[in-house]
Order: C-alpha cells, then structure tokens, then sequence
C-alpha cells in the first residue's frame, strides 16, 4: 500500500496503490474508491480497513476533490461482510478493538467534507451494509441484497448498523431486520428508505457518474456547508440545528461563489465557481 504514490495513464486518470482497494481519479474532481477482494465478495478485513481509512485521507488532502464513489469490486458484491475467516478466533479484547478501528474508519468517511455515495452492486451485508450507510446516500442495483445477518453468527453489528440503520429506515423496521436476520433486495430497501434509487446493473456506475457530475458543477463550499447542516444538524433540538443553519448560511455571503452564482441567475448565464 502506498497511498502518497499517485499513479496516471495516458488518459490522465489518477490511480493510487494499495492492495485490497481500487481508488481512482476518474475525472476532475470526482474519485471512486473500488473495495477489491472479489474472491472473499469483497469483505472487509482489517488490512482492507486501513487501506480505507488511508484512501480516505488522500482524497481529504485533494482540495480539487467534489465528490466520492464507493463500489464493490466484481458484479456479485458490494461488501459481505465483515471477514468472517479472520474474526472467527478473535478474543473479546480483538473484537472490540477491530470494531472501534472500523468505525473511526467509517465516521471519517461520513464526515468527508465532501459528499460520499455508494454505488451497491450486490449483496450489501452485515459489515458491507453499514459500510454504504456511512455514505450520504445509496444507489443500487436491482441486483443489490442488504441485510444485517449478525444474529446468524452470534454476534450484533460491530461497525455501526446497530445505531444508523434506525437512524435511516425508523427503529421498528431496523429492529427487524437486525433481530430476525431478514434480507431486503433492492425494491424493498427503496420503499423503506435505504436507498435513494434503483437502477438496472449495467447502469448503475454510469447514473453514479452523473449523479456526481451534477454535483461537481455546484458550488463547492455550498455543497460542502449543506452537507454539515444535515450533519450537526440531526443530533441538535430543532432550535439549536436552526441557529447552525442560520450561521451556515451567513457565511455562504462570505464566498466569492455566492456573489457570482446569484450574479449569474441575475445575467441569465451559467455560473463559474471557483470555490472560493
Ligand atoms: N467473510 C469472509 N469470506 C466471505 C464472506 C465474509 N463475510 N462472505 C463471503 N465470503 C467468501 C466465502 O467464504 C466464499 O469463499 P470460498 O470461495 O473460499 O469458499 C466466497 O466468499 C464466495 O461466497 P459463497 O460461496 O458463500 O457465495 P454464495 O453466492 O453461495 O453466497 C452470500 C453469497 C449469501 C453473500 C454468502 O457468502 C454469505 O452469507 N456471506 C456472509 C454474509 C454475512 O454473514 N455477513 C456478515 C458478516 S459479520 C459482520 O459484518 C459483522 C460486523 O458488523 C462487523
């Protein structure tokens, strides 16, 4: 792994080194970050967490950066899971240990100061599905299966699904599904607010890219503070969260983007953002 070692072709995509994840610049300002053991359908072992982890802090480092992509290697699976096979003799103390480092793993991707979304091509299970609720939204195929399936184990979620699948889809369908181990294919996940949209398999990276194109030409430092609103936002009273958007709003005034995007809208002409 080598994640400081950015690696371009002729066509001027980025790529970066690491060995269980794929991540790469695939046009200006808009990175996808492939998980990369489609033997294991891509589950999610500790060196797999790490290299996460550091690819996430490489795109941070990208002030160019607008918008995340995160997707499963191979056309059976996003994630998983957690990798059972290297769980399996855990002591108490390395289980609680690999559940902490993988959620400080996933609340560094949820706090990105630039919005995250997975594209689920398959099975999206345990550890896989509160990898993708980490992101600001899901995109599926009709082929994507979710699930938490710890009960089956004998364990409870470890990397946060026990706390934001409640948070996405309300507490009695979540404790249904984390209680009886039921699996929800796309459709569902879709009627019950996991996901925001369904496509066919063939054209989910292509809406994924669009979807991300259209971000990419907003302004940055709005995207950035709308973000941060619903964030901060949802674990205040509606008072306090009010006030924070009021702040936010305030000082979207300060940006250059904001004097050119409404000096745009006045001339009739389409904005340039500098974010700034
Ligand atoms: N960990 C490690 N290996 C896994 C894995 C996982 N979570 N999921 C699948 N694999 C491996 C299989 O062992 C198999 O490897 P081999 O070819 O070496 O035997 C390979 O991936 C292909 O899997 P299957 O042969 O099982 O494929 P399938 O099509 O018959 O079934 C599946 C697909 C229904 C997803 C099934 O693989 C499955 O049930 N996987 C486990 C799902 C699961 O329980 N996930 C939760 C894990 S615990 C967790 O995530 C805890 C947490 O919150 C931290």
């Amino acid at each position: 792994m080598n994640d400081n070692n950015a690696l371009s072709d002729n066509a001027g995509t980025k790529s970066f080194d690491y060995d269980n994840i794929l991540l790469e610049q695939v046009e200006a300002g808009i990175y996808r970050l492939t998980i990369n053991r489609p033997k294991s359908l891509n589950a999610l072992n500790a060196q797999t967490g790490d290299e996460l982890y550091a690819a996430i802090q490489a795109v941070g480092r990208d002030p160019e950066a607008r918008v995340l992509l995160l997707t499963g290697a191979g056309e059976k699976a996003f994630v998983a899971g957690a990798d059972i096979v290297e769980m399996q003799d855990f002591s108490a103390i390395e289980g609680r240990a690999f559940s902490q480092h993988t959620i400080r793993t996933f609340r560094a991707l949820e706090t990105m100061n630039i919005p995250v979304i997975a594209a689920v091509n398959g099975y999206c299970l345990g550890g896989g599905c509160e990898l993708a609720m980490s992101c600001d939204w899901i995109l599926a195929s009709e082929k994507a299966v979710f699930g938490q399936p710890e009960v089956n184990l004998g364990i409870t979620p470890g990397f946060g699904g026990s706390q934001r699948l409640g948070r996405l889809v309300g507490r009695a369908m979540a404790l249904e599904l984390l209680i009886t181990g039921r699996q929800v294919k796309a459709n569902e996940a879709l009627t019950i607010g996991l996901v925001n949209h369904v496509y066919p398999a063939e054209a989910l990276m292509d809406e994924a890219l669009a979807m991300a194109r259209l971000i990419a030409a907003k302004a940055p430092i709005a995207v950035r503070l709308a973000k941060e609103a619903v964030q901060r936002g949802q674990d205040l009273d509606l008072d306090n969260a009010c006030a924070l958007e009021s702040q936010l709003f305030g000082l979207c005034f300060s940006t250059a983007d904001q004097k050119e995007g409404m000096k745009a809208f006045v001339e009739k002409r389409k904005a340039k953002f500098k974010n700034c």
